[in-house]
């Protein structure tokens, strides 16, 4: 029996020889498909769905049995991460089992501040050497620095002097430096460019930047490829713990795409890399572990430790990125285990510390966090509201995508719906999932405890109710397009996890919801949301619509105002040392507040009253 087998990945066109003992799931992530796989290949999510076009397969698993439908397995549906190849394979990936988003989130409010980078450049004349003048490369650029422009270097980069021979000869350069040291060199007049991050569990979204001018000069968004790994941050934790070389694995999945991002941003407004001279990265607690390859271990067992909380710059070579000889990457600070620097980024982007009363942020993801400020004290909680509204462990769930239903509307017992790019529906993606539910529950299919009731178009499937958004005749026989009964239950979690952290901040500064005077939202999900649904199904507030506003990714833009500006940095880090964070499994009667919040629509107060004056 050959030891490998030739994988054809259909529509993607990704092929190559796979080691016969790797399961498809593997496979795809060997030829870079970014299957998703939420279980890590525990074969227990049902996400990693693919269709086997022509060549020979291990038999179905007993997991395969029970989360694929008979006529899905004789159709050639499989679950990637049960099935080996036993022959040259052709598969077929559909879009509902792909990582890749049609939106890549790198909407996000201008920023706007004076440029004070720590990284400037300096064009100085340079005399050639000569044998009347034989002086050190370092000695000549440093004195011509001193001389021409007045700036004082103690310290050269060891990676520009080894690649300053290509430059000896020039008459003129660009020198960058950073805080007294010569870091980058390059031709006169050339652009120090700087890279914004903001890395996240399921997408990245990167911005470069005119160091000079402040102007952002291109933006890009991309799937986080450690998604093919589990698409939660316990799951690639508890691998990297159960397989050490794992967390080098992730580094380099996410390093490499970074310095992908770069490439793209650079050559989409015809630079280099090279010229990028610092870069700012973004992130929850763990993702910031990863790309430093820190111990992360820790972060999934209370207390729930962060290796450093604090900022740091490193090398940005030393982390694997290929920018400039001897470019940065600043860290913003951690505030703790759960609640990391994209968090302050938001902070800092939102200028929730400057606002006046009581102001809620929240920036809704995989983990939700959310801030209060009031008053001036700032108080954090993070939610582990889950992948649902990503469209996650939710039966007809998918990223937002195109044919994903993204609006819809229940009229008259009919579905009125838009799909993404105007597609046929495939399924469905966050804010489709919130408007399901929120449609669902005003017109009474499920009561305030999600139970699904009598209409005509749920019915039962699979021994429990569904209710058919799109049916198999609208969908010309392929399978219908529902909103099952442990959907709701899964969507109830997600929100009541986001309102127990909302109500818990509320309790903790002896306030009310209706006392809130705004709420930001920013995030991936949160900029796209009919903030209506979300109030219907009681995730957020019963407040006047004008109080919220949608300001997109606020951590990118608060990764962008710490790569321009050197007070914005240390603005960062009085944020960090300020907000107060509260671990919500310590807070008093939990689990009541976690139950009362699971109901649909507005919360019930008296349910929770006893617990008012929560402490932390
Ligand atoms: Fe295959 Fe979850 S079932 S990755």
């Amino acid at each position: 029996m050959p030891s490998f087998h030739h994988i054809d990945f259909e529509p993607l066109g990704r092929r190559g020889a796979c080691p016969a003992n790797a399961s498809l799931l593997e496979a795809a992530q060997q030829l870079g498909v970014a299957l998703i796989s939420l279980c890590g290949g525990a074969g227990t999510c049902g996400r990693c769905k693919v269709r086997v076009l022509s060549g020979q397969v291990s038999p179905p698993t007993a997991s395969e049995q029970e989360l694929l439908s008979a006529k899905e397995l004789q159709e050639g549906y499989r679950l990637a991460c049960q099935t080996y190849a036993l022959s040259d394979l052709k598969v077929h990936v559909p879009p509902e089992s792909l990582s890749t988003p049609q939106r890549t989130q790198v909407e996000s409010q201008e920023v706007a501040v004076t440029p004070e980078p720590l990284a400037r450049g300096y064009d100085v004349r340079l005399a050639l050497p000569s044998l009347a003048d034989p002086r050190a490369d370092a000695e000549r650029v440093l004195q011509a620095l001193q001389e021409q422009q007045g700036v004082a270097c103690q310290s050269v980069d060891i990676e520009v002097l080894r690649g300053f021979a290509a430059l000896r000869d020039a008459e003129a350069l660009r020198v960058a430096v950073r805080g007294g040291e010569w870091m980058a060199a390059m031709p006169a007049g050339t652009r120090l460019l700087g890279l914004a991050v903001d890395l996240g569990t399921t997408k990245i979204a990167g911005y470069l930047l005119d160091l000079e001018t402040g102007g952002t000069l291109a933006s890009r968004g991309m799937m986080n490829p450690q998604i093919s790994y589990g698409e939660d941050v316990i799951t690639r934790i508890t691998r990297t713990h159960q397989n050490p070389s794992e967390a080098r694995l992730m580094q380099s999945l996410a390093v490499e795409a970074l310095n992908q991002l770069a490439l793209e941003l650079t050559a989409e407004v015809d630079a280099k890399p090279e010229q990028i001279v610092e870069a700012v990265v973004v992130g929850n607690t763990a993702m910031h572990h990863l790309l430093l390859r820190l111990p992360v271990s820790q972060l999934a067992l209370a207390p729930y430790v962060p290796a450093v909380s604090q900022a740091l710059d490193v090398k940005a070579r030393d982390v694997g990125l290929r920018l400039a000889a001897g470019a940065y990457v600043h860290l913003l600070p951690n505030i703790a285990g759960f609640v990391g620097a994209d968090h302050v980024a938001m902070l800092l982007a939102t200028e929730l510390a400057h606002a006046d009363g009581l102001v809620l942020a929240l920036d809704i993801g995989t983990n939700t966090e959310v801030c209060l400020n009031d008053h001036g004290q700032m108080t954090s909680v993070s939610c582990a509201s889950g992948p649902a509204f990503e469209g996650a462990h939710i039966t007809h769930g998918m990223r937002a995508a195109t044919g994903a239903i993204e609006r819809l509307r229940l009229v008259d017992n009919r579905v009125e719906y838009q799909t993404i790019d105007g597609a046929p529906p495939v399924g469905i993606c966050g804010s489709g999932i919130l408007d399901a539910l929120a449609q669902l529950y005003l017109h009474g299919v499920v009561d305030r405890t999600g139970r699904m009731g009598e209409h005509p178009r749920v019915r039962q499937r699979n021994g429990e109710r569904e209710f058919v958004l799109v049916s198999e005749e609208e969908r010309d026989g392929s399978p219908a397009i529902t909103i099952t009964q442990r959907d709701v239950r899964e969507l109830q979690l997600a929100k009541g996890a986001m309102r127990t952290g909302i109500e818990a901040l509320l309790q903790a500064a002896g306030k009310s919801a209706e006392d809130i005077e705004r709420v930001v939202i920013a995030g991936a999900f949160g900029s796209y949301i009919d903030v209506s649904s979300a109030v219907i199904i009681g995730m957020l507030p019963a407040l006047p619509l004008e109080r919220f506003s949608q300001v997109g990714n606020a951590a990118g833009a608060g990764a962008r105002l710490a790569l321009l500006s050197e007070s914005k940095r240390r603005e960062a880090q009085e944020i960090a040392r300020r907000v107060r964070y509260i671990e919500l499994a310590t807070v008093p009667n939990f689990q009541r507040l976690f139950a009362s919040c699971l109901y649909l629509g507005e919360i019930n107060h008296k349910d929770t009253k006893t617990q008012r004056n929560v402490k932390s």
